[in-house]
């Protein structure tokens, strides 16, 4: 017999027989069962209940405490919301049972992997858990594991979505995080992509122009044109075509980005900020998923609201018009080619403006610095700032649904300064104008003005137990008192690395909504954007996007936190600990 050394004696066949079962080294049963030995391991895969405690009937396992079953021989379960339990080879020698602890399963890869996308498909977070635990601990990198989420979600009827966003985000986040957040992370994305996107049928992609014989200026014309008048299906077939001529995704971003932003904010925001997803996801899995991952952005194009046909983009003051003149002014001189230095600009002055109530002053200002050579994605940066500031000084008497309006004029800030990095796109400066009148019109919200935190005259800073700043977030409405805290904590010089990791796991503790994600997201990555200077302005907006997170974090805390209660129990199982005996 080829039996290893590491094989473990289970006892005598006959002893066996009179027992029925019993448990061996390893944590591993063995059954005997109508003329047969088999061997699983003993924690029910759901929830580790012991199996030598269930029931065995006709070569059915059955676990009594949710009661999944499995085949004895195979450890296959019967119950998409258990698990296969592994099973082990059996060997009788000299009457004497030995079984191999290596389970049988070859793959665990690709075992987590395929779990993973039936968790997705049957929308079961358990399962989802479990498999991002096992893909985590077996090292799979993030984009891998997240890579299979937007395969699944891109491939829905849904399209583009929150929960495809909020997976996107995370990922982005995890670099801040430690192991347990990295597993919160990529699990609570991944079940908002299963909520979003499963049972929703699969979007069959359409086919490319017979002939890629054609500009690329004249594609994007009419791309363009096809989003102008909502014809989405003739948009698909103009992407699908431009991937196949070989268009590189800055130039497929490009033109996509463009027929963005022929009209103002459209969907309040959402429309530039999910196509800013979209590129950042599709930096993720490869250029090789483009054409699932681009068209499934398509279908929010059927009919955006356009901002511009809104009463309050045109009265009592018309920010309409202003913004045209300026955006055409803009293109005369490009078709001049007039000649900017590079301007230099005073940051405060910007913002001042950018917060101030003269939109028609801050659209001239705008014109005048991007005629003057001012970079794009530098008055971007101060738009996002000016759109953070709102969010700090966001008073906790508005409405609650208030805080949605301030959040979107950042995350929409936010995605455009992250899309003028990498794009030189001129008429993508219009969305910088349609950002700063967001930022305008979110004013009454700061009316009354939340007051920035500050030091008091002998009053101790003394703040560097992160785990304050999550006990105060145990309590409702903290807003005020959780952004003190943080302020207190930069100012005793605090480890910037755990308070970030800290406010991760603030918002991952939580059953969060779609905007607190991307609250953090881009609130961590402005705040990352601003630690390339050291310079006092830099300093402050540092500190404005730590701020704007905490009070965002803090208006919507607690919950139930029934999500990463299941991740949790994930990863204990996972670990090997009991949790029947609770
Ligand atoms: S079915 Fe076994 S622990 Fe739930």
């Amino acid at each position: 017999m080829s039996r290893t050394a590491e094989w473990i004696k289970a006892g005598q066949v006959r002893e066996l027989k009179e027992k029925g079962s019993a448990v061996i080294k390893g944590g591993i049963a063995v059954f005997v069962h109508e003329e047969g030995i088999f061997a699983v391991d003993n924690r029910c895969p759901h929830l580790g209940f012991p199996l030598h405690m269930g029931s065995l009937c006709d070569g059915i396992l059955t676990c009594h405490w949710h009661h999944a079953r499995f085949d004895v021989c195979s450890g296959g379960t019967l119950d998409p919301w258990a698990d296969d339990v592994p099973s082990y080879e059996v060997r009788v020698e000299e009457e004497t049972v030995w079984v191999n602890p290596q389970p049988r399963i070859a793959n665990h890869i690709q075992k987590y992997k395929d779990r993973l996308m039936e968790g997705l498909e049957q929308n079961i977070s358990i399962v989802i858990a479990k498999a991002v635990v096992g893909l985590v601990e077996a090292n799979v990198p993030d984009a891998e594991i997240a890579g299979v989420g937007i395969a699944f979600g891109t491939r829905s009827g849904s399209g583009w979505n929150s929960g495809l966003t909020i997976l996107t985000a995370m990922v982005r986040v995890i670099p801040r995080l430690d192991k347990t957040g990295r597993i919160l992370a990529l699990y609570q994305g991944l079940v908002h992509v299963a909520r979003g996107s499963s049972g929703r049928g699969i979007h069959y992609l359409l086919g490319a122009l017979p002939s890629t014989d054609v500009s690329y200026e004249r594609l994007a014309g009419w791309y363009r044109n096809c989003i102008e008048v909502r014809d989405t299906q003739g948009a698909e077939k103009l992407v699908i075509t431009a991937i196949e001529k070989g268009m590189s995704p800055e130039q497929l971003a490009d033109m996509m980005l463009i027929a963005a932003t022929d009209h103002f904010y459209l969907d309040g925001g959402h429309v530039f900020d999910f196509h800013n997803k979209v590129f950042e996801a599709l930096e993720l899995v490869g250029a090789d998923q483009s054409k699932q991952v681009l068209t499934s952005l398509l279908h929010m194009m059927g009919n955006p609201s356009r901002s511009e046909e809104q009463h309050h983009w045109q009265a009592p003051i018309n920010l309409v018009e202003p913004i045209q003149e300026a955006v055409k002014a803009l293109a005369e001189a490009r078709t001049a080619g007039a000649d900017a230095a590079v301007a230099v600009i005073d940051e405060e002055a910007v913002l001042q403006q950018l917060l101030s109530e003269e939109p028609l002053e801050t659209i001239a200002l705008l014109r005048d610095l991007l005629l003057a050579g001012a970079a794009p994605a530098q008055l971007a940066q101060l738009v996002t700032l000016a759109s953070a500031e709102r969010v700090v000084r966001f008073h906790t008497q508005n409405d609650h649904r208030d805080w949605i309006a301030v959040l979107h004029t950042f995350t929409y800030s936010h995605a455009l300064h992250e899309r003028l990095q990498r794009s030189e796109e001129a008429l993508l400066v219009r969305a910088i104008f349609h950002g700063a009148m967001s930022v305008y019109l979110d004013r009454f919200l700061n009316v009354p003005s939340a007051k920035r935190p500050k030091a008091a005259p002998g009053e101790s800073n003394a703040a560097t137990n992160t785990e304050e700043l999550l006990q105060l977030l145990d309590q409702r409405q903290q807003v005020d008192q959780a952004a003190k805290w943080v302020f207190n904590y930069l100012k005793s010089g605090g480890e910037m690395d755990a308070l970030l990791n800290t406010l991760g796991h603030a918002l991952l503790r939580e059953d969060a909504e779609f905007h607190t994600f991307q609250m953090v997201e881009a609130a961590f990555a402005e705040y990352e954007r601003w630690c390339l200077r050291t310079d006092e302005f830099a300093v402050k907006a540092q500190e404005t996007m730590l701020l704007a997170c905490t009070r965002y974090l803090a208006a919507h805390a607690p919950t139930a936190r029934e999500l990463p209660h299941t991740a949790q129990i994930a990863w204990r199982l996972h670990k090997g600990e009991r949790l029947f005996e609770e």
